[in-house]
């Protein structure tokens, strides 16, 4: 990887309150990165110190080659468009845009070039003289972009860039963002809370908790392969069966789970012994509903009772009830012929998935 921003072992105290603890991370140029976490995790923080807000109290920060730790915000290449953006309500759309640069000095022609570039850029060209208090939301959001990009900094920091938006017009506005961030080529670092939006923008993620980095990897590795708990509950749904581990074979292993009563087998792609406790977990669209018991030895089948239903439009959700008492969470695509299609409450099922769908956590 051509490594463009390196963020080497900081931590960020305020007093003895440890907001950022010792994270490393590399960001290659050009890319879309998402910082993902729940609330308090340390995500603004740790932006500012890229963009030059804050001091790290320890451990260093480089940008294309140059240590700028210590470097004052306004003299690196980075720009941030700030949580909580505000428009300045005095000035029209075309003004705000150009604000950056007429505090630079840029010339007259220049910043007019310019502001009618980023006007195109983010749609707006109809719009430039009206005030913020005459434009949407998402039409707000997207001059605080044009704002933020129009001094074409190397990098552009973004702090719950959508988070204002209700839910259409985020999904919009979050391809008008990549389409935006493909088109000029800058490295996007983005703060969200929201997974599915981290999900949809980000070429990575990486998951924060407490200050820490739980996870760092492309949307699918995270969904796909959650290295704990913590990474597995914050994306998405997941069912997770603890257990005790009884056979360790070469590339898999199995695990007896009296929570479901059944020996699970899963691919093991960390070292555990027998007679660990670990989690088997398993996503509710990797889960096949029957009426008939599967005829396959690989796979791992369950009886179970639907106890709940719901019908979301392209896909419902089964809420099963093993014997054991348990209660396993199945997502499945409606498809017209699908079995699925005529199952009620209290019917009875038989769950099963195969053994590579499920991931083994240990904590
Ligand atoms: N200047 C400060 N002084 C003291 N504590 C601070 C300061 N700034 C942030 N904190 C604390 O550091 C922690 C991380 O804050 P931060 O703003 O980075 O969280 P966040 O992940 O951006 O949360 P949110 O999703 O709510 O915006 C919080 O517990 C916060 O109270
Ligand atoms: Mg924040």
């Amino acid at each position: 990887m051509n490594e463009f921003i390196r963020i080497k072992g900081v931590s960020k105290l305020f007093g003895d309150f440890v907001a950022v603890d010792n994270v490393s991370l590399d960001i290659a140029k050009g890319e879309l990165f998402s910082i993902l976490g729940g609330s308090g995790c340390g995500k603004t923080t740790l932006l500012r110190m890229l963009a030059g807000f804050e001091v790290p109290s320890s451990g260093a920060i480089e940008i294309d080659g140059v240590d700028v730790t210590h470097q004052a915000p306004y003299d690196r290449p980075v720009n941030m468009m700030f949580q909580s953006y505000a428009l300045f309500p005095h000035m029209n759309v075309a003004t705000n845009i150009g604000y950056g640069l007429r505090k630079e000095g840029t010339a007259k022609p220049e910043i007019a070039r310019r502001v009618d570039e980023m006007l195109e850029l983010v749609q707006l060209s109809d719009f430039k003289n009206r005030k913020p208090d005459q434009l949407s939301g998402g039409q707000r959001q997207r001059v605080a972009l044009a704002r933020a990009l129009i001094k074409r900094p190397k990098v552009l920091l973004l702090d719950e860039p959508l988070a204002a938006l209700d839910k259409k017009l985020r999904e919009r506005t979050q391809f008008e963002l990549m389409n935006i961030q493909h088109e000029l080529g800058i490295t996007f670092v983005v703060v969200t809370h929201d997974q599915e939006e981290a999900m949809t923008l980000s070429s990575r993620i990486v998951v924060m908790n407490k200050g820490k980095f739980e996870q760092i990897g492309t949307p699918k590795e995270i969904y796909e392969f959650p290295v704990n708990r913590f990474v597995a509950d914050f994306i998405g749904t997941i069912n997770t069966f603890e257990g005790i581990v009884t056979v360790v074979n070469d590339d898999s292993i199995e695990v007896y789970s009296d929570q479901i009563g059944e020996t699970l087998s899963a691919l093991g792609r960390q070292l555990v012994e027998v007679g660990q406790q670990v989690q088997i977990a398993v996503r509710p669209e990797k889960i096949f509903l029957s009426r008939d018991k599967p005829d396959n030895d690989e796979d791992i089948c369950i009886e179970g009772v639907v106890d709940d239903l719901g019908y979301l439009g392209n896909r419902s959700l089964y809420r099963v009830r093993v014997k054991s008492g348990r209660i396993v969470q199945v997502s499945s695509q409606n498809r017209r012929r699908s079995v699925t299609r005529f199952l009620e409450w209290d019917d009875k099922v038989w769950i099963s998935w195969r053994p590579r769908s499920a991931v083994v956590l240990l904590d």
